[in-house]
């Protein structure tokens, strides 16, 4: 069914794993390897003697341990420093079925053949993704996968109330929505803000046209407010895709304000905190260089942003959420509410010594949370 080939003799080249499975290309019966490496994957697809091939130079010398999952058992070998090999065999106790499909034949979480996608200009009339936008249909699949991982790990009542902030021309909105509606067990109520007013009025005379195709999207809608003005009755999650400099201190603070479960934020141009870092002269031999200290401002911004989040209760993850080219919109801030304590003292030092090292006269988001009455300075 599988072969998973892992402990690589060779920790340097960076690949961890190789996993093996049959599938049928063309009708043909192939072997799809997928490498993976630190930070990528990499498939190659074989006929059964060029299985046997890459097999026999990998084990034992790639690879240390390798294990094959057959219909009946799981078959271990286990080759020690010196080369010692042990097998073991295990009988399985569940019902295995045969995969035999193609990854990319897997079902996506989003299905580009639903109508709305061709409405939001994503996918052509036949429910294919346009070219040009397979590289944000990728970005938004990850999102709602990452998002689902995490909401999947917290309790919600019956309802959950969603805000997507910045929510542009709706994709990520209508994304989540699609896969939260077809997977959860809850209602989803979904808002999208965005603060120009063709963009709501455009997207929500889609809502209106997918309403006979989708009855449900009835709980998903579009309101035309800045994100800082945003009064919303409850909320549950907040998601923020690149919601431009600024206005992701907005989504994390709204989120605070009306004590969200989750605040998930990919952020984008990080100005404020650029600007302040050149008006302070404060350059090391890092940040002398313009680049560098583009870079510097986005981990500054970001990483006093997680510690903002942690100030507040939120137990803070700060990942990589796609694979893009050196670029720093490729960070995701997952903050969840957390009740432990939290030395509160110690985070607010921590910030403190980040805009004193930087020259930081003001972080956005740091001093507009003690704008509300329930936060005093620590
Ligand atoms: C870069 S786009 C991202 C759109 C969408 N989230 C996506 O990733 O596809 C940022 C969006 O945020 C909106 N925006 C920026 N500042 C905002 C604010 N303060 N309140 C509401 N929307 C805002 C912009 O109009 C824009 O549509």
């Amino acid at each position: 069914m599988k072969m998973t080939l892992s402990k690589p003799v060779d920790k340097n080249n960076g690949l961890r794993n190789v996993y093996v499975k049959p599938i049928l290309l063309k009708n043909n019966k192939m072997y799809q390897f997928t490498y993976r490496y630190e930070r990528r994957d990499e498939t190659k697809n074989h006929n059964v003697g060029q299985t046997l091939e890459v097999l026999k130079d990998m084990i034992p010398e790639a690879f240390q341990n390798v294990t094959l999952f057959t219909m009946t058992e799981d078959v271990t070998l286990l080759v020690s420093k010196k080369g010692k090999p042990t097998v073991l065999c295990k009988k399985t106790q569940e019902n295995r079925d045969l995969d035999l499909s193609h990854d990319h034949e897997k079902q996506r979480l989003i299905d580009p053949k639903n109508p709305w996608w061709h409405l939001l200009g994503l996918t052509t009339a036949d429910g294919k993704v346009m070219s040009d936008m397979q590289h944000k249909f990728k970005q938004i699949c990850k999102y709602v996968e990452i998002v689902d991982g995490v909401m999947r790990q917290t309790k919600f009542d019956d309802t959950i109330h969603i805000a997507d902030m910045g929510a542009g021309k709706g994709y990520l909105t209508f994304a989540l929505y699609e896969y939260l509606t077809a997977n959860y067990d809850k209602k989803i109520l979904m808002e999208g803000v965005e603060i120009r007013p063709e963009l709501v009025e455009k997207i929500n005379t889609i809502i209106e046209k997918c309403k006979e195709a989708w009855p449900s999207v009835s709980t998903m809608r579009f309101v035309q407010n800045s994100i800082e003005d945003y009064k919303p009755e409850q909320l549950d999650v907040i998601i923020a895709l690149h919601a431009c400099d600024t206005a992701t201190d907005d989504a994390i603070l709204k989120g605070i304000r009306n004590n969200a479960k989750l605040i998930i934020c990919a952020p984008c141009c990080h100005k404020q905190i650029r600007r302040e870092m050149e008006k302070s002269g404060k350059t090391d031999s890092i940040t002398k260089y313009g680049i560098f200290l583009e870079r510097q401002a986005v981990m500054v911004t970001d990483a006093i942003r997680a510690l903002v989040l942690e100030y507040c209760g939120y137990k803070t993850q700060v990942m990589e959420f796609i694979e893009i080219d050196n670029t720093p919109k490729n960070v995701l801030l997952v903050g969840r509410k957390s009740d432990k304590a939290v030395d509160k003292q110690a985070v607010a030092a921590q910030i403190r010594a980040l805009l004193e090292q930087y020259g930081i006269g003001e972080h956005y988001l740091w001093k507009h949370l003690f704008k509300t009455m329930d936060f005093k300075k620590d």
